[in-house]
């Protein structure tokens, strides 16, 4: 099977560390980039085939990931258009394009739909710890379904939804996620620091302390408020500092900020 990914920055080279890691082989797979010095790094760490071309990346390819910024959607689609071969399975991870957008302009001249699965991965996936939601065009065969969930299962854990209209939360959720994680861990950092831990102590104290959590947190027999009440005794230090945050409002802020990535998710199909 050969891999093209159309687009090869941050997002594609997560899921190719993350593919060569899990013993795909890199010769499998080839990507497309416009800056030469990432061709070169992407063929230099994993030995993937490299192009500047994304038409000449996709041609022939079994499976094509679409993996450029939505703003360059579009024009990508129609100039891979004509090199895709009949029974090309094409995955986007592209945030907020549906898939009725992909089959325009994928389409080109054919008279059958092609098959595209839209997926939302996110950055874990080159250590092999990634989440990735998946869902189906009307076109894509069960075994094409397969070699989508099992492709992206490859690099951490992969979940089908139901209904496309549920991407904007699942973008704002898992694919924005880590962000919202490495945001509230740079916030910690700062904080030990200013009650005088080394810079680098509070690093690994921080990094740790959110893998360990995380880690606990995987157990989904587990539900996480009891995980919480755990680490919180009745008057101790741990509720002191939950109380304040409860009380400042911490659960609705990032309630605020999930939606405004959902919504954003949802605006970028109407700047095309
Ligand atoms: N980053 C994430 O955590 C994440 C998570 C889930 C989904 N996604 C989705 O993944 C996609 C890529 O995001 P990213 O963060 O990886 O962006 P990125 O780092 O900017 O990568 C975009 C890639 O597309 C290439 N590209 C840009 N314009 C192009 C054009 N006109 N023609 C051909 N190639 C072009 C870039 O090449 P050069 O860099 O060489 O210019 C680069 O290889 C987006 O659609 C995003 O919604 C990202």
């Amino acid at each position: 099977m050969r891999i093209a990914f159309v687009g090869a920055g941050n997002m594609a080279s997560s899921l190719i560390a993350g593919m060569v890691a899990m013993g795909i082989d890199g010769g499998r797979i080839s990507a497309s980039a416009r800056r030469p010095e990432q061709r070169e790094l992407l063929k230099s760490c994993y030995g993937v085939d490299v192009h500047s071309s994304a038409g000449e990346c996709a041609a022939g390819a079994d499976v094509v990931i679409l993996s450029v910024k939505p703003q360059v959607a579009q024009v990508t689609c129609r100039e891979i258009a004509p090199h895709l071969s009949d029974d090309a399975l094409i995955l986007s991870i592209m945030a907020g394009i549906p898939v009725l957008n992909l089959l325009a302009w994928l389409n080109s001249s054919r008279t059958s739909a092609r098959a595209i699965v839209r997926c939302m991965p996110n950055t874990p996936a080159s250590v092999g710890f990634g989440m990735t939601a998946l869902y189906a065009s009307a076109a894509v065969s069960p075994s094409q379904k397969e070699c989508a969930y099992s492709l992206m299962s490859s690099v951490g854990r992969a979940i089908w939804v139901g209904d496309e209209c549920q991407f904007d939360a699942v973008t704002a959720l898992s694919g924005s996620g880590p962000a919202y994680a490495y945001l509230l861990m740079e916030a910690m950092v700062e904080a030990g620091k200013e009650l005088g831990l080394p810079s680098q102590v509070a690093e690994t104290l921080t990094r740790q302390t959110i893998l360990g959590a995380a880690q606990l947190a995987s157990d989904q027999g587990r539900a996480l408020q009891e995980l919480r009440r755990q680490v919180t005794s009745p008057h101790g230090t741990t509720e002191a500092a939950v109380n304040l945050l409860e009380a400042q409002g911490f659960k609705s802020l990032v309630g605020r900020a999930v939606r405004g990535a959902a919504r954003r998710s949802a605006e970028l199909p109407l700047e095309l």
